[in-house]
């Protein structure tokens, strides 16, 4: 039997307790003991992305990171917890928009990796934005359609921001 721990994840700002082998990867973790099957499984090996959350408003790729690593008071979010209650991200809604997500394995990992550059970079570069997403790899959309969501969202961040602060 693999040796067992009990840990608490802080995700989507929420305590978890969980009790998991120790060479279990927070992906497996997210996904199989806390049925948070937003982020996805992709190559396993650190490559593509999919796996993306973020660590304290970081992004990690969690098929790398073992749980005992994140523990609370450390805060993880996951795709699910990127939305306001019933209202979707603005990088959700941009997506949907523009068709930036196709068969939307890359998409969970790409909305919390950008949501990360936009709470950091309000007004990003192109540049900024592909070099932001440069892990993130897609096999559908051609990327473009995902750089100009991004650009909405980020617009439509700032104009949401302007007008709470008028
Ligand atoms: S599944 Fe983690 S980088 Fe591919
Ligand atoms: S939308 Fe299919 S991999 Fe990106």
């Amino acid at each position: 039997m693999p040796q067992r721990i009990p840990l608490v994840l802080n995700v989507n700002a929420e305590d978890h307790e969980v009790f998991v082998p120790v060479h279990k990867t927070l992906l497996e973790v997210l996904r199989e003991d806390l049925d948070l099957t937003g982020t996805k499984h992709g190559c396993e090996l650190g490559e593509c992305g999919a796996c993306a959350v973020l660590l304290d408003g970081e992004p990690i790729l969690s098929c790398l990171a073992l749980p005992v690593e994140c523990q609370a008071p450390a805060a993880i979010v996951t795709v699910e917890g990127l939305s306001n209650g019933a209202t979707p991200h603005p990088l959700q809604v941009a997506f949907a928009e523009l068709g930036a997500a196709q068969c939307g394995y890359c998409t969970p990992g790409m909305l919390v990796t950008a949501s990360a550059l936009l709470d950091e970079t309000p007004s990003p570069s192109r540049e900024q934005i592909v070099d932001a997403l440069s892990g993130n790899l897609c096999r559908c959309t051609g990327y473009v359609k995902i750089f100009e969501a991004v650009e909405l969202a980020a617009e439509r961040l700032r104009a949401s921001t302007a007008a709470v602060s008028v």
